[in-house]
């Protein structure tokens, strides 16, 4: 009797206690059921976040590779002559100042791009949308927008693209003509000016107005436009104090010399190419630049005075 009170006393005791663990079981699975999935999905976070680095990384090493992926694939078609010698022409003439030549660079100026992995990675159109921005915050000197020549339309600089995939990959570069030197032709308000700083000669108009077609090629990117200057590179040649005191054959000397950053002479910090970088331009042509430069500064005087 003691024992049945005793166990229906602890069967009551009992069915509580199963209800309990079932209650207990319950708020786990609960808890689970909430606790996984915000777990899970805060885990899964984690994990895009990590693959969105691990693929940016990755992205990052193969275009580090991308010239010598290039340069080891088998070549691409050659490229069509027209272009690329046009293209050469006109990297000659404004590229070469800061790149060199052969694209290799100019230490103090512009990078090696015969290397560049930042060229082979890009696509022909974002490598021409790239010149047209230059990098104007770019180390030592700025990157111009269109290299400095804003006379460089878009189809130029698609054919100084053209010419930079073979400087990559000389495989692909055909032969070349011989380069020329490509000027733009001066308006009749250009020509005029020109006239006007000759004081009526001719001659001298003709020299004046080469010598600006030539300015305006290789000379601009980094004494601006009109011999402004430029921050950070060219000094201005308008005003300029040394071009003014330096006769015309030691003002050729200089210019086919240039002034490299470690000459004693030099006040910027920043070289002055021999020729301007442009290796394909005669004493003649200098000579004529010299003219352009002495009527800017004549120019220049007589609106200082007008002041
Ligand atoms: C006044 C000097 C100057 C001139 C002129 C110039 N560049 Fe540059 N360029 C630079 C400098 C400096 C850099 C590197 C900027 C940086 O990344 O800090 C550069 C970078 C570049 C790059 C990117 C290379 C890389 O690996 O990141 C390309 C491509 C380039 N230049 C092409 C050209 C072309 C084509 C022209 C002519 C149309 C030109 N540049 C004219 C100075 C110049
Ligand atoms: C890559 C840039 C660059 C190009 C291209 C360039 N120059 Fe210069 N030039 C300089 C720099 C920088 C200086 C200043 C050097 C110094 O600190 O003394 C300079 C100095 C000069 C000076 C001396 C000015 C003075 O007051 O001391 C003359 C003259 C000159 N350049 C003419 C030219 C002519 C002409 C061309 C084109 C045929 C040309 N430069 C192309 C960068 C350039």
């Amino acid at each position: 009797m003691t024992s049945r009170a005793a166990r229906t006393a602890d069967d009551p005791g009992q069915r509580p206690s199963e209800h309990t663990l079932r209650e207990c079981a319950k708020s786990i699975l609960t808890g689970l059921l909430i606790s996984v999935p915000m777990l899970g999905w805060g885990g899964y976070v984690v994990y895009l976040n990590w693959l969105a680095q691990e693929r940016e990384r990755i992205t990052q090493v193969e275009m580090r590779l991308a010239h010598m992926r290039l340069v080891t694939a088998p070549p691409e078609p050659t490229l069509p002559v027209s272009n690329a010698a046009h293209g050469r022409d006109l990297f000659l003439s404004t590229c070469a100042a800061c790149h060199g030549a052969e694209g290799k660079g100019v230490a103090g100026l512009g990078r090696d791009l015969s290397t560049s992995w930042f060229v082979a990675s890009l696509k022909d159109n974002d490598l021409q949308a790239f010149l047209v921005q230059g990098r104007p915050n770019g180390q030592p000197v700025a990157m111009p927008p269109r290299g400095g020549n804003p006379d460089l339309q878009d189809s130029d600089l698609r054919d100084i693209v053209t010419f930079l995939r073979g400087v990559q990959d000389p495989r692909r570069l055909p032969e070349l003509p011989p380069p020329t030197i490509v000027t733009k032709p001066l308006t009749e308000e250009e020509k005029a000016k020109a006239l006007a700083a000759a004081g009526g000669d001719a001659e001298l108009a003709e020299f004046i107005a080469s010598g600006q077609k030539l300015y305006a090629s290789t000379c601009i990117a980094c004494h601006g436009p009109g011999g402004v200057g430029v921050t950070g590179n060219g000094k201005p040649l308008t005003v300029s104090e040394f071009v003014r005191k330096t006769n015309d054959d030691d003002l050729l000397a200089f210019i086919k010399k240039g002034r490299d950053p470690g000459d004693p002479t030099n006040t910027t910090g920043v070289g002055m190419p021999a020729k301007g970088g442009n290796p394909a331009l005669s004493d003649d042509d200098i000579l004529d630049v010299i003219a352009y430069l002495r009527s800017l500064q004549s120019s220049a005087a007589q609106s200082s005075v007008q002041k």
